[in-house]
């Protein structure tokens, strides 16, 4: 989604803007822009397309300044064009803004300044913002900014310069994630750490209705009534390095590589002692809970689906999983003892987040599993555990996705320890410890998944089909597959094919099936020989253990217990997706239409 960075000191504001727009690329935009204060006046530069754009545009322009904003735009109120793009412009030129979020007002507001005499020469919600600051102008640059904000309903963080007060930039947040990164020689404002990595780590992590007001040398923080705030500095745990691709052509392969040292890491911090422990997440807090929704999206909704199942099967709680944008409009049934979980890579997800506020305000327990510390979901939730996956950037989730599930095992055990025979939990967990070693092994057969990925690389339609948890690895399969390589995919429980979708098999249609446990093998067995009947060429992502296996190619992976599957079945299939993506030439890590991290509902 849409990006923010600004700079403010004894720099070069051109170059550390490009430099941070580079680094949030990785989220996806349509369109890029900055503006700089140059000798007292504002120059702004924005262009349709990639960076490379607006890289071309500026190439011979001199813009030497040491303050600007910067942004990366994902449309959603007007098409991708250079008029659209940010940043926006008062009318008189002397304002100027970038926006992450939505303006849910934008139009009232509008007709209102509209009325007042204001002209508008983009579709965008943002434009409201600048005209509205330069109307409630007078003198002080914050306090327009903070009555503005007053008129705003929705979300946004908000980057704002003014040639009147070119030693400033006037930075806000509501709902939209937004730092501020501290050095000696400058001060910088991101929506995203990376943005900055390279410059700083020490952080100031803005809450909601905070402004920042950078000036080169300072950075003071204030609440909506202008009270000054204090804020530790938040020290990034990361290197910029850790965001390189390490001579890998992508990130999403560097990140499937990753995955047994993000499994280890993140059973490291929660299960490699006697008892399970996680984070700020006690039993005893716990122990009342008698309901438990699983709410997530995308793929952080399908490691839901497999949580559901071992939550329910060793700690005997009953789950419900809901997709969050469907959760918070059909009145759940939380109450005190109801337990929400929320799922979210990033912890910026809006949909997530919306959930997370529905369920604080009926009152239940609320937990997040995030990979991103200091996030608004970590913030805002009663328990919070992080996935130890590192940062991800590329869009198709792989390493977090694998890592909830391993969170989510741990999870199930905590809640079971009491409950369960001790020999079972013993004997569970040290099948949870071997897991990272039996990816390890999978992504030994590399080159196997990539030759059959090369002789489906050019179907119209691939099938997934699964029972239990391999039917939540079979719809994670298919989101990976249609994500990056544009391929119509679907995902089926095996025993529902004949319900309906069967009619979709014709002679070579592609199905892949995910055959793992072997208290369902027999009945899965059926299922592909019904599709198989019918014509269907059949990839088998099956045990080393299991024989007699009729497919046309096949994918083995190690043995282990059923519930542990989908760790190790994601591998193959996050690989397979992986490789047709790239024989079919796309842009793996920014794929059409996408955006790493969905901060507008
Ligand atoms: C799929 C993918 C998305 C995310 C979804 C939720 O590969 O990356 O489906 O899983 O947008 O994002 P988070 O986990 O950040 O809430």
């Amino acid at each position: 989604m849409c990006g923010i960075v600004g700079y403010i000191g004894e720099g070069n504001a051109k170059k550390y803007l490009l430099q941070g727009l580079e680094k949030l690329e990785y989220r996806g935009y349509d369109s890029a822009g900055i503006s700089v204060l140059q000798d007292d006046k504002i120059v702004t530069v924005k262009k349709k397309g990639p960076l490379k754009n607006l890289k071309n545009a500026i190439k011979n322009v001199d813009l030497t300044s040491d303050v600007g904003i910067g942004h990366t735009r994902w449309a959603t109120h007007g098409i991708p064009s250079d008029k659209n793009s940010h940043p926006h412009l008062s009318e008189d030129k002397k304002i100027s803004v970038v926006h992450n979020g939505i303006i849910e007002n934008y139009a009232v507001l509008k007709e209102d300044l509209i009325k007042k005499g204001y002209k508008f020469v983009s579709e965008t919600d943002t434009e409201v913002i600048a005209h509205l600051i330069s109307h409630l102008y007078s003198g002080s640059l914050l306090d327009a900014v903070i009555s503005a904000t007053k008129q705003l309903k929705g979300s946004y963080s908000i980057g704002v310069i003014s040639q009147d007060e070119p030693d400033k930039i006037i930075a806000v947040r509501k709902d939209s994630p937004l730092i501020v990164g501290l050095k000696d020689d400058g001060n910088f404002i991101a929506s995203d750490i990376p943005a900055i990595l390279s410059e700083t780590k020490d952080i100031y992590i803005l809450n909601d209705n905070e402004f920042a007001l950078l000036k080169k040398d300072k950075v003071t923080l204030y609440d909506e009534r202008k009270n000054e705030i204090e804020r530790k500095i938040y020290k990034a745990e990361f290197d910029d390095v850790t965001i390189q691709k390490d001579g890998y052509d992508h990130f999403m392969i560097k990140e499937i590589f990753e995955q047994p040292k993000a499994i280890k890491d993140t059973l490291l911090s929660c299960i490699m002692g006697e008892k399970v422990e996680m984070d700020s997440i006690k039993y005893d807090n716990l122990k009342d809970i008698n309901k438990i929704f699983i709410v997530g999206c995308g793929s952080a909704y399908h490691a839901g689906l497999v949580g559901k199942i071992v939550i329910e099967k060793w700690a005997k709680i009953p789950v419900n999983v809901d997709i969050a944008s469907e959760f918070i409009y059909r009145n759940p049934l939380i109450d005190k003892n109801t337990l929400l979980i929320l799922i979210s890579q990033s912890g910026e997800t809006a949909d997530t987040i919306s959930a997370l506020k529905l369920g604080k305000k009926t009152g239940c327990k609320t937990l997040a599993i995030t990979n991103a510390m200091g996030s608004t979901i970590s913030r805002e939730a009663d328990f919070v555990f992080y996935t130890r996956a590192g940062i991800e950037i590329s869009v198709a989730s792989t390493k977090a996705y694998i890592t909830q599930l391993i969170a989510l095992y741990a999870f199930a055990l905590l809640l079971a320890q009491k409950k369960m025979e001790k020999d079972e939990f013993e004997n569970i967990k040290a099948e949870i410890l071997l897991l990272d070693k039996k990816v390890s092994k999978i992504l030994l057969d590399d080159k196997n998944i990539k030759t059959i990925a090369k002789k489906i690389a050019n179907e119209k339609d691939i099938f997934y089909i699964g029972r239990g948890v391999s039917y939540a690895s079979a719809m994670e399969g298919a989101l990976k597959l249609k994500e990056i390589s544009y391929i119509h995919s679907e995902a089926y429980a095996g025993g529902e094919l004949k319900h309906g979708p069967i009619a979709l098999i014709e002679n070579g249609t592609v199905v892949i099936a995910i055959n793992t446990d072997k208290n369902l093998k027999e009945k899965m067995d059926n299922n592909i020989k019904e599709v198989a009947s019918r014509g269907a060429y059949v990839i088998g992502i099956v045990p080393e253990s299991f024989k007699n296996s009729n497919y046309n190619d096949t994918i083995k992976i190690p043995d282990t217990k059923p519930e542990l599957y989908p760790v190790l079945s994601s591998v193959p299939l996050q690989l397979l997706s992986y490789y047709v993506a790239t024989e079919k030439g796309y842009d793996v890590d920014k794929p059409r239409n996408l955006a790493k991290s969905v901060t507008v509902e």
